[in-house]
This record gives structure tokens, sequence and C-alpha cells, in this order.
């Protein structure tokens, strides 16, 4: 039996077709009994004049987000408000009855409807939309990044000693002892790149153990990361992301701009490159910060996105000159400023979306940097030997690939970037 998905019955009209999908409303009248029918591209108003056969009790029987499959007749009719089509039905299948009442509606509030996340991704087509928008963007991000050279690979998420920092690690029994899960692909993409991988592309999950209640926050999370070997500095890094930003965003708006205005109102600008770049001292002091501050908090991210916006017209910011303070012991400081690192973390509307430097690849550095954050290097032994046989300058970034969908689809909060969203006190379904 072929399926004809619902968004093509407006070419099959006159002709015998069977559609599957769920029941979206039923209106059960004394001579008539309408079944609307939702697939995931669209929806069509079945229509069955009561006769007293087998159909009609079939459809009487039906309840909400039952799965059926129906075959019949597709019919032009003008009247019906949904689209001047309807389905005749021959023939009615019901795949599995949904039970009575629904758990969620339309007055669920959120955590009821991660609590029912497939009635609800079911449900609302922006829902489903989000994860379109999804697929092409790491589409995208996968087309810029294998024309660019990269090769994409695919790093341990189980670690035996804590990556980047002991604090935000998850830790789980493993075999007797302790491991740790990734926070960061970091330290394993910059050992692919001692290992002669020119240019390092990977999406995968990363974990962090921060209590954080905010609607940008995940324990689990969906990162981007790229590293580029020979770079002449961390400006080549930037470079790198905003043209890939400009591919992904030119992607979306093609492939689902039409959609997402209409179903986000938000409109997708495609950005011109390069996007504005400013130093922290300048994003401090735009954002009010007190005396002392050596980073952004998200007020201060929200004044900088603005001033940018009005000064510019661009939505997105590279802000540069991170204090050493603020970063850890890996990144590159800048020849004869000590004080400052050569990375950026990158803004969209107001939110940070990805943070990025040139990595520091001299052993003797690297190992008094790592003495002044007042960290050990034995437990890091694996990755301080990557710099003693012979590793090139290099630079790369991670993005949050939630925040970005967030921020591009308007989301209220990175819960709904996700399928299943992992928080502090969220780790079902
Ligand atoms: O800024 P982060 O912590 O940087 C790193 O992990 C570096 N190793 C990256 C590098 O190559 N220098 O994380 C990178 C990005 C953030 O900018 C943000 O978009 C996202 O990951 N992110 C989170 N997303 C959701 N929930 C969280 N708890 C996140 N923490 C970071
Ligand atoms: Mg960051």
């Amino acid at each position: 039996m072929i399926r004809t998905h619902i968004a093509g019955l407006r070419a099959q009209a006159g002709s015998t077709v069977t559609i599957a999908g769920w029941v979206q409303a039923l209106r059960l009248q004394r001579a008539m009994q309408f079944v609307v029918v939702r697939d995931h591209t669209g929806t069509v108003q079945v229509t069955h004049r009561r006769d007293g056969g087998p159909l009609e009790s079939l459809l009487d029987s039906l309840t909400a987000e039952s799965a059926v499959r129906i075959t019949g007749v597709v019919k032009d009719n003008p009247v019906v408000s949904l689209g001047g089509l309807e389905l005749i039905p021959e023939s009615v299948v019901i795949e599995n009855l949904a039970e009575t009442p629904l758990p969620i509606d339309d007055r669920t509030g959120p955590e009821g409807r991660l609590d029912w996340r497939f009635l609800d991704v079911r449900r609302r087509p922006a829902a489903r939309l989000v994860f379109e928008v999804q697929t092409t963007v790491e589409q995208a991000m996968r087309e810029f990044a294998y024309a660019s050279g990269c090769t994409e690979l695919h790093t341990p998420k189980l670690m035996g000693t804590a990556s980047e920092s002991g604090a935000e690690v998850f830790t789980v029994g493993y075999f007797g002892r302790q491991a740790y899960l990734a926070q960061s692909p970091q330290f394993y993409k910059q050992m692919a790149i001692a290992g002669g991988v020119d240019r390092v592309f990977e999406v995968g999950p990363v974990f962090r153990a921060e209590p954080s209640f905010t609607s940008r926050h995940a324990t689990e999370f969906t990162g981007v990361d790229v590293e580029l070997a020979w770079i002449s500095s961390v400006e080549d890094v930037m470079a790198f992301e905003e043209r890939m930003l400009a591919h992904v965003l030119a992607a979306v708006a093609a492939a689902h701009g039409a959609e997402i205005e209409e179903l986000f109102k938000v409109s997708v600008r495609v950005p011109a490159v390069p996007f504005p770049r400013l130093t922290m001292a300048e994003a401090l002091s735009i954002s009010g910060a007190s005396a002392g501050q050596d980073d952004l908090d998200p007020a201060g991210e929200r004044a900088v996105s603005a001033r940018v916006l009005a000064e510019t017209g661009h939505e997105f910011a590279f802000v540069t000159e991170f204090p050493a303070s603020a970063r850890p012991f890996y990144h590159l400081r800048p020849a004869g400023q000590p004080h400052l690192t050569a990375s950026f973390d990158l803004l969209w509307k107001g939110l940070e979306i990805t943070t990025g430097a040139q990595r520091e690849h001299r052993y003797d550095v690297l190992l008094a940097q790592l003495a002044e954050k007042g960290l050990a290097p034995e437990p890091m032994r694996s990755y301080l030997d990557c710099f003693r046989y012979g590793c090139p300058p290099h630079g790369g970034f991670g993005l949050g690939l939630g925040r970005l969908l967030m921020v591009l689809l308007g989301l209220d909060s990175i819960r709904d970037a996700t399928f299943l969203f992992r928080g502090p006190n969220r780790l079902v379904p």
C-alpha cells in the first residue's frame, strides 16, 4: 500500500489514496462524521455521511491522537475550510487507539509539555520545525566544514581525568574506579591537531554538571567544535566561524524562511561578513560593568548586542581580548600582553553562542600558565605531551547548537531547542 503525504493530496484530486496519521479533531454529528487527520506534512478533513455501515461505527470509536490509516477518494470541495479538499473514506484502519483524556492540552505549561514531549512534538508543527531547521543547520555546517578542508572526528565522552578543570564535571562509575563525562572535546581536538589532522570538525554531546536553572543552560547539550592548525592568529578562527554561520543562515533562510516567519514570527537574516568585533574592555564599558569585572554577565551581553545592533545594524558581535583571569590556562596570550588572551566570544542577539581562542602551543609557556592557574600538570599528562613533539600553532571554537537554534527561532528557552532536555531536575523522559 503506497502512502500519500497529506501535503501531496492536492495533486491527487479524483484518485483513491491512503493516508497515515493521527486524529487531530473529531466532529461526530447527527448526519455527518468529520475527522481531521494530521501527518508530519499537514492536515486534511475526512468526510463521511452516516449510513449505518461498519465505517460509521469505526469512526464513532475514534479518539483524539489515535494513529490511523485511511483509504479514500480525494475530492475538491471549496466549502472545506481546510485547503478546499477532503477525503471520502472507503476503509479505515485504527493502528493504535489513543487513551482518553490526553495527558496534555493547549493550556499545559512548559514542564508538563516536557513530561509528555512526544505528544507535545507531535501536536505542534512549530516544535517539529525546530528539528527540521536543526537538520538544515547541521547539514550546512558540514558542507562548509568539509569544503574548508575539515576532517570530522568523534572524540571520547568518557575520560579518565576531568577535562579543562575539575569543576562542572560529572563522575561515573567505571569498573571499580571513577571516570568523567567530557565537558568539551577541547583536549582531544587539540590532540588531533598534534596528530597532523589539519582541521578538525566535531558535532557531539557535551556534559556540564552545572546546577544552573536558566533558560540557556542544559546539563547535556550538542556542541559543534572546530580546531584549525597553522593559523596566523585568532582572527583566522573568527573568519572561519563567521563565514560558516553566513552559509548556515543562507541555507536556513532558503529552506525554511517562510515557515519560520509563519510559526515563530522571526525573519531569518543572512548576516554580512565580517561580523563587528569589539574588545572586552570596550564591551565592559558599554555594559556599565563595575570596576574589576573581567567578564560580561547576561545583562551585559544584551547591552553589548543592543549597542552593536544600533550602531552597525548587525545581530552578531565578536567580543575579543578577554582578560587572562577570565579564561582557561590553555588560551594563548598575545605577545607582550600577558594579562590578555587571544580569545573571543560570539554574541548573537544578546546571547553567547560560542567561545573560541588561539591555543598556547609552546610547552614551556603552557606549563607556566597552568602553574599560574594553580593547576597540577600530572592529571593532564596525556594532553601536555601533545606539545612536546612538534605541535603547530592552532585555534578553534565551541558552539552550542541549542543556543544557536534558540536565538535563530526566538525561543524562550533552550528546552524548546532540544528534543529531550537535560537539566538538574530533569532526567526523564
Ligand atoms: O563557552 P564554552 O564553555 O567553551 C568551551 O567549551 C571551550 N572548550 C570552547 C573552545 O573551543 N574554546 O562552551 C562553548 C559553547 C558556549 O558558547 C555555549 O554556546 C555552549 O557551548 N554552552 C552551553 N549550552 C547549553 N548549556 C550549557 N550549560 C552550556 N555551556 C556552554
Ligand atoms: Mg563560553
